[in-house]
């Protein structure tokens, strides 16, 4: 008698597990895709909605619905991204055989994406500073060394145009920059967007 019981309570409890856990889960699905949402709608307002959409919705759980978690995350996978083209940078412009035009381009580009790579370093930095009193000030500095670092990254690309420039480090080394300065203008926008709701 007392061990079917104890069953009954065990399969009582369980019923019980599996509904909170059922109701959890839901209530985590209806957060995530409020944030994807927000993710979607505040993407809009850049210049490039869906690198923006795809390079954020997955980090939409720690996003929230937070513009400035919003913000503060681009600006973190975009100084990913420029770290991983600032080596791949320095270690093409190594390479051997390049013609003097692209070896300029070359090392230029290493020193504009170094300087772009400190600037969007120091916007995270201060990101993570932001507070009431100075934040217009802040938030300032932030918005001029994100546009620096998009000045530096264009200035790199504009350096792999024209004709003379082999067909392999045009495509590859072009198109990452051109990425990394997209995420950049996006984080820019998202920055601003930030800002504007501080209001
Ligand atoms: C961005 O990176 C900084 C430095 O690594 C970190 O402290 C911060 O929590 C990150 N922000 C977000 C929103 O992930």
């Amino acid at each position: 008698m007392e061990g079917s019981s104890s069953k009954y309570l065990i399969t009582f409890l369980l019923i019980l597990v599996a509904i909170s856990s059922c109701i959890n889960s839901g209530m985590a699905g209806k957060a995530n895709r409020l944030s994807t949402e927000f993710i979607r709608t505040s993407c809009k307002s850049t210049i490039y909605p869906s690198l923006c959409f795809s390079s954020l919705s997955a980090h939409a759980n720690s996003i929230q619905t937070s513009p400035q978690l919003l913000a503060s995350t681009a600006l973190n996978v975009t100084l990913s991204s420029a770290q991983s083209t600032s080596s791949l940078m320095v270690r093409l412009s190594k390479t051997r055989g390049m013609s003097p035009r692209v070896a300029v381009a070359m090392t230029d580009c290493v020193e504009e994406l170094s300087d772009s790579v400190d600037e969007l370093r120091q916007s995270i930095a201060e990101m993570g500073n932001l507070k009431g009193s100075n934040f217009k000030l802040m938030i300032n500095d932030i918005q001029t060394w994100v546009s620096a670092a998009l000045t530096d990254e264009s200035t790199c690309t504009d350096g792999f145009q024209g004709n003379s420039m082999n067909g392999k480090v045009k495509t590859t080394v072009r198109g990452k920059i051109v990425k990394v300065a997209q995420l950049t203008s996006n984080a820019l926008a998202l920055i601003n967007r930030y800002a504007a709701f501080h209001d």
